[in-house]
This record gives C-alpha cells, structure tokens and sequence, in this order.
C-alpha cells in the first residue's frame, strides 16, 4: 500500500487495504492453529528486554499495518506461552478453537452491543438461547437463567452477589461462608470484593482425596450458629483446579437444603464436563446447585474471555443487580424484553455466546462430547505412562482430566523440573502444594493432544529428573 495517500483521521483503512490486513490476520490465525504442534509451547521473555521493547512513545504519524504484524510476529507472539498448545499441560491451558476465534472477529468487527435488548436484541437472544441450554445441562429447572462474563472469577462473584442479595438482603454482618482449602483463590477474592472479612470466611481443610469433609462442615456451621453468627452460603467444587477434585455435591446439596445456605458450585474448571457422560457421572448433583459457574474459555474449547454464571432462580440475579436509569428508559419500558445488563455488572459487553454458539453448531455437541471424554483419557493415559516408571509417585490419580504426580521427595528437584521443561520448549507443566508437598500436574483438555505428546512428555521429564538427581 503507498502508506501516505489516505486520510488517517478518520480512523479507517482504505476497503483493499482493510482486506489484503484482514487476509493477512487470518493467514497468521490459520497456520498457527494448523502447525502449532510442531512449534515450541511458548516463551517465557526476559523481562528487561521485552519491557524496552514497547516503551517507546506512540507513532505520530502511523505506520503499515502489515510491519506492524510483521513485529507483532516476531516478538509477541512467540515470546508468550501458548496456552491453546497440544503440550501446554499447565494451570488450566486454553484450548479455543478457529471458529471461535473467527466469531471473535465478528462479534468486534460489528461491535455487537450485547448489554440490552434495544441495542441488540438478536444478541441477547441468542445468549438466551446458549444459557437455556448450559442450564440444560447442568439439570437446572426452567426457572433457571445467568449470563456470560470474563471468566471464574467474575462467574463466583456474580453468584456470591445474588446469594448475598437473597439471603442476606445484602446485610454481610455475621454472615459466614465455607469452603474446601481447594477452592480457587477467585472466591476469596469475591467474598472480600463484596464485603465479607476475612473471619467471616471458613476455609476448612481438605480430606486425602482434596474434598470438603461433610463433617468438619456441619461442625463448624454448628459452632457459628452456637456464637450467634448467621452461616449462608457453601461453595462447593466441581473440579478443583488443583487435583480436579468433585466435592461431594449431594450431601452438600442436602446439607444446603437443611441448613437454608445457598448452594454455589465452582464449575469454572469442570462444570462443562457434564455434557460428558464421564463428566455427568463425576458430577452427579450440580442440578442441586443454587448457582453454577461455567467457564467456557476452558473445558469446551472457546477463546478468552468467555466465562458463564448459571442461577437456579434467574429473578433473583436480575433482583440482584437491576438499577433503572433515566438514560435507558426505553430499554426498560417493555419488561417482557430481556436486558443483560440487568444481571451482572457490566452494561456494555461484548457478545460472548456468539463463540459458543458458531463453534458448536459448526463441530455439533457429539464432537464436544468426545472432545470432553478424550480430556479423561488422557490424564488417565498420562498416569499409567507415570506408573509405568520407577521413581514417579502418584499424589492425586487421574481425574477431572488432571493428573499430579513427582520424583522422589525431593520439592526443590520438581520446581526444578518445571524451569527444565520451560527451557526445553517442548511441553509445559506447573506445580503446585498437595498437603505441603510440592506436586507436579498435568492438565489435559486440549481434544489436539495425541498418546505421543504425552509419552514424549512423560520422557522428558523422566530424562530431566534422572539428570538432575
Ligand atoms: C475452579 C476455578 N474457579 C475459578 C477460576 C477463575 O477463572 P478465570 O481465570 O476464568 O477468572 C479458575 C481458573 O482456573 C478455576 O480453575
């Protein structure tokens, strides 16, 4: 393109300017996802020269799009780890799908505007519909509804919102909580957003097999009652990101019903699996829940940020979070009409089931389903690998599509094993404490994932660890 012949200020590109870019973002996008499994699983950069890289002041006067992809190439995207890589065994990895990712393109190209009906009223519907269908899943009644948001995170303090507003009419004084020492650290963070304190939260230690005790719960809800306090709410997990550990819902759900606490479940990281058979089994119960959070950024194969929360009772989060203002009088002047801004906090948002929806009309759910149950196999596939040498113990066996494990006894030798095999490029694993003991993990929902990625793996690692003893 002669770069200088069109007027910059209005912000726009010229129509074969904008195509021959737009080509160009779809052909890196396509061989990205075509090849990724023969490049190294990400970089992690050093950081002083990375920093000086982009600390330079703006352009003042712009610069082709097609050298600025050509940078974008060579020191960003490399030099990030690729969570959506067939090896990227760590945290919970982020395997979205090109679709997805196109339905990305166009739900930012038209700047959807999913915040209320008036704005876009196909969008809410087609959220609508997508939400039906996760409650569908999960076994929650009709009455049922939630919303997209960024993630977990924004999932658990949503829910906590709308429990906070039912049950507590939003008054937190003496209010207590309860959850597993397993539970992600995004709860926590939502109880102190909305106002809990520190000794009003429970967090009671796990059994051997990383689950909230039912005992030690109804013990310490006693305890709290006999000192006047007022207990509210469990947070159950359906698949901890530590160990993919299932709380047992069931009691908990009967324990909820007895003691009139709100039921939240964690299902960040596993509550998709139920569409599995494997994970409907695993998971027996979630139809309990008061409320549910799901993300499809991880477990059912979208791009950031695609999070979803799920309550039993939809009024109740729209009770939770509606305010009227007078600039949107006509977005509320037919209540029949459903406004997403009235269930989160977000009034601007972009269109997240548009992903969800493509992906899964274009794949059909059988091949979700298979997706999900190869997840299983694999972590189990990795574990007999494990077991199958000498020195690896196993400290939580496969389950969740997660599989920790280590050598010798030795904590130093594994976070060692880590830096190694962040080096090497080849597959990424993290650590992290089971019990006090440091723990090596896999993860292993990446449906592109092959028997050789983790034979390969499980190799190295054993190469690395007999290196370094
Ligand atoms: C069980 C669980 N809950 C919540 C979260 C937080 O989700 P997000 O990172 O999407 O905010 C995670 C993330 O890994 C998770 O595993």
């Amino acid at each position: 393109m002669n770069h200088s012949t069109f007027d910059r200020s209005r912000i726009a590109l010229p129509l074969e300017e904008m195509r021959s870019f737009g080509y160009r973002v779809v052909d890196l996008l396509a061989d990205h996802f075509a090849n990724m499994e023969r490049e190294p699983v990400g970089a992690k950069a050093e950081s002083a020269k990375i920093i000086s890289l982009f600390s330079g002041e703006p352009s003042e006067r712009g610069r082709d799009p097609h050298e600025l992809l050509a940078q974008l190439e060579r020191e960003v995207f490399p030099n990030n780890l690729h969570v959506d890589h067939p090896r990227f065994f760590a945290f919970v990895p982020g395997p979205n799908n090109f679709v997805s990712t196109m339905a990305d393109a166009l739900a930012a190209g038209f700047n959807v505007f999913n915040g209320t009906w008036l704005g876009g009223s196909a969008a809410a519907a087609l959220e609508l519909g997508v939400v039906r269908w996760f409650c569908q899943i999960c076994g929650l009644p009709a009455a049922a509804g939630g919303l997209f948001v960024s993630g977990g995170s924004v999932a658990n303090m949503t829910a906590l919102v709308a429990a906070r507003h039912a049950l507590l009419q939003d008054r937190v004084e003496g209010a207590t909580v309860y959850f597993s020492d397993q539970t992600h650290s995004s709860v926590e963070r939502a109880l102190r957003v909305i106002g809990f304190a520190p000794g009003q939260v429970r967090k009671l230690a796990s059994d051997q097999n990383f689950r909230l005790p039912l005992d030690a719960l109804r013990e310490a809800i006693a305890e709290d009652r006999a000192k006047g306090l007022r207990p509210f709410c469990v947070i159950a997990n359906a698949g901890t990101t530590n160990t993919g550990a299932v709380d047992p819902l069931p009691e908990l759900a009967e324990i909820a019903a007895a003691e009139k606490l709100w039921l939240h479940i964690d299902g960040a990281f596993g509550a998709a699996a139920v569409l599995a058979e494997r994970g409907r089994t695993a998971l027996r119960g979630l139809e309990r829940a008061d409320s549910i959070s799901l993300d499809p950024h991880k477990w059912l194969f979208q791009s950031f940020e695609c999070g979803c929360v799920l309550v039993r009772d939809a009024a109740l989060l729209k009770s939770a979070f509606q305010i009227k203002p007078d600039y949107l009088r006509d977005v509320h002047r037919d209540i029949a009409e459903v406004n997403p801004c009235d269930y989160g906090i977000q009034l601007t948002r972009s269109f997240r089931a548009l992903k969800v929806w493509l992906s899964t009309e274009t794949f059909g759910v059988a091949a979700f389903r298979q997706a999900i149950t190869r997840g299983f196999e694999l972590a189990e596939f990795a574990e007999r690998e494990l077991r199958a040498r000498a020195g690896w113990e196993i400290l939580s066996p496969a389950q969740m599509a997660t599989v920790c494990f280590r050598f010798g006894s030795d904590d130093a030798l594994q976070t060692q094993l880590v830096d190694v095999m962040l080096r090497d490029g080849y597959a990424l694993l993290t650590s992290t404490t089971l019990k006090g003991a440091t723990a090596l993990r896999l993860c292993t929902i990446n449906p592109r994932t092959t028997e050789e990625d983790i034979v390969e793996t499980v190799n190295r690692l054993d190469r690395f660890a007999r290196q370094r003893l």
